[in-house]
């Protein structure tokens, strides 16, 4: 199954910041998308969750078509996206603002709470599990119950991974998850990635640390003014002269 976005644009004020893109992402593989600064990484982002209308194009996951789905109704169908600047609730518990990233809980629903309070009282404890799990992988369990607000910036990013981890999507698009966050932490939340991968969650992340980078993906698509400009093994598009340019800034050739 994958992730399939064809002819998606978008433009603003006449500038087509996400230019014609189109790409096939498996769901079932860690996909990189790498570009310069403004290049219009965390727009195709925003068109594919459906935080923002595309101006042209489409994107479906698996069988089901999503063009003009709101965010939520993109996340129910199994992909969800974290954002390059961390938009925690700041004023709930790290704690609390991983509990409300799990999906619909029976217990939300008024028939829920009064027909099976025995399967609300497992899911509750189902959740907060989960959520124990998730601030001990990202080392958050410390300051799992102190505002989210006051976080430092890579907490944030951490707390920003584990709302989309508490989903449970099939396929999680990252933002530069790494931006901020200390090297060793790297390495290990790569290798974390890497297993939550092998037991069938899809990873499509955009990064400018592209050693870390390359060494978590199998594939990866290069943007520079909107466009994709290459694609493919980590060390093929490395190498690839185009690629160079855009990311010197001259463009030349990469246009
Ligand atoms: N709402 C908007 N209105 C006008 N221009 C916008 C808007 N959102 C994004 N842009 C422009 O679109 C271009 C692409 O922005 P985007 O944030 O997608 O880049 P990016 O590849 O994620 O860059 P970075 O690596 O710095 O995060 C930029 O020139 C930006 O100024
Ligand atoms: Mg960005």
């Amino acid at each position: 199954m994958s992730l399939e976005i064809s002819n998606l644009t978008k433009a603003y004020g006449g500038l087509r910041v996400v230019d014609d893109v189109m790409i096939s992402v498996p769901t079932t593989g860690i996909t990189g998308i790498i570009g310069p600064n403004g290049a219009g990484k965390s727009t195709l982002f925003s068109l594919i969750t459906g935080f923002i209308e595309a101006d042209a194009g489409h994107v479906s996951l698996g069988s089901v078509a999503l063009d003009g789905l709101p965010p939520y109704r993109r996340a129910r169908a199994g992909m969800v996206r974290t954002f390059q600047v961390p938009r925690e609730y700041t004023h709930l518990s790290v704690r609390e603002n991983l509990a409300a990233a799990a999906p619909d809980q029976t217990g939300e629903s008024l028939a829920g709470l009064f027909l099976t309070p025995g399967k609300v009282r497992a899911e509750e404890k189902a959740v907060a599990e989960k959520v124990a799990a998730t601030l001990d992988f990202l080392r958050l369990t410390r300051v799992a119950d102190l505002a989210a607000g006051g976080l430092s910036g890579g907490q944030k990013k951490l707390l920003e991974l584990g709302r989309a981890l508490m989903t449970g999507a099939r396929l999680i698009l990252l933002d530069e998850p790494f931006a901020g966050v200390n090297p060793v932490l790297i390495e290990e939340l790569s290798a974390r990635i890497h297993e939550l991968n092998a037991r069938g969650t899809g990873f499509l992340i955009i990064e400018h640390d592209l050693g870390a980078l390359s060494r978590l993906v199998s594939a990866m698509h290069v943007m520079d003014r909107g466009r994709i400009i290459a694609s493919g093994t980590p060390s093929a598009v490395l190498s690839d002269t185009a690629v160079r340019e855009a990311y010197l800034g001259g463009g030349g050739k990469a246009a």
